[in-house]
């Protein structure tokens, strides 16, 4: 079989001009849809989380959703959704951030994080760092600690990781594919 690496970039799908011109999308469904590297992926993504001593996952809906639930499970750690906005149904907070034209706003359960916490966020894309940068504030206004950010890729091109450096405080934004 194919080295882990090869395996997960063979199961990414560039998609040209989607969801607008002259913009290259990368789909996961192709990988997602076969359990070889789909599982090769969440053991990967939970090794990380093990590394970091995380106590629980993050998971930034909707695709780190599909990709941090398997690694909570893997990990034996327990799941949290950060929702966009208005979909939980508890006390929340809340967190802005700024999209290419205007901005999102992503949620949590407050009674999810608590001090003592070491939460890895879990994502499949990083692109401008906007959205995981959200998360690590609401990480942090929870209560809890950032153990690190992980993603199956990150498009460096858009320069996300330096954006989110100052924020991440010595924790590590964690790739396993940059592109
Ligand atoms: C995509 C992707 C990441 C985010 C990365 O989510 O899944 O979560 O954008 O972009 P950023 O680094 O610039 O914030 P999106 O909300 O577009 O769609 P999804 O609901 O399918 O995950
Ligand atoms: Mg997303």
């Amino acid at each position: 079989t194919a080295a882990p690496r090869e395996l997960l970039l063979s199961r990414i799908r560039d998609v040209p001009d989607y969801p607008k011109p002259g913009v290259v999308f990368k789909d996961i469904t192709p990988l997602l849809a076969d359990p070889e590297a789909f599982g090769v992926l969440t053991d990967a993504l939970a090794r990380l989380c093990a590394a970091q001593g995380a106590t629980k996952i993050v998971g930034l809906e909707a695709r780190g959703f599909i990709l941090g639930a398997p690694v909570a499970i893997r990990a034996g750690l327990g799941f949290i959704p950060v929702r966009k906005a208005g979909k939980l149904p508890g006390a929340t907070l809340s967190q802005a951030y700024e999209l290419e034209y205007g901005t999102a706003e992503i949620e949590v359960h407050a009674e999810d994080l608590a001090p003592g916490d070491r939460v890895m966020v879990i994502d499949d894309v990083l692109a401008t760092g906007g959205t995981a940068g959200a998360a690590v504030e609401l990480i942090r206004r929870g209560g809890a600690d950032v153990a690190g950010i992980a993603v199956l890729m990150e498009l460096g091109f858009l320069g996300g990781r330096a954006r989110l450096e100052p924020a991440l405080r010595g924790a590590p934004l964690e790739a396993l594919l940059s592109l």
